[in-house]
């Protein structure tokens, strides 16, 4: 009898525990700052587009089509940068001048950005 006495005390205190440990979490997981994500990047004589979690390929594949090695090394997502900031995530192997361009396999977006697809 003392035995099941004794287990449904921790039962009980163990649950009360569970609780307490569930309600900091939410409290914490509701004190977490808001990150202003970049949302949109315009490109030139096209509606802007959403940007996509992850390098700026993901969001510009479909207006990249030469596009094809996702490793900094064929310069085929290369685009020229009017505004906005980008970061670079991978080293470009291929030659791209960082002041004005960037690779979208390489980079992510920092802010909304405004860019130029070369033809
Ligand atoms: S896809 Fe080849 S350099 Fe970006």
């Amino acid at each position: 009898m003392i035995f099941l006495i004794a287990f449904l005390a921790l039962s009980l205190l163990a649950g009360v525990a569970l609780t307490l440990w569930g309600l900091l979490q939410l409290a914490r997981h509701r004190k977490a700052p808001k990150v202003n994500a970049p949302n949109t990047i315009s490109i030139e004589d096209h509606e802007a587009l959403s940007i996509e979690p992850g390098v700026l390929l993901n969001t510009l594949w479909a207006h990249l089509p030469n596009a094809e090695c996702q490793a900094g090394e064929c310069g085929g997502c290369k685009v020229q940068l009017l505004s906005g900031n980008v970061k670079w995530v991978q080293e470009p192997v291929v030659d791209v001048n960082r002041g004005t361009h960037f690779l979208a396999c390489s980079c992510v977006a920092q802010t909304d950005l405004h860019c130029r697809i070369p033809t």
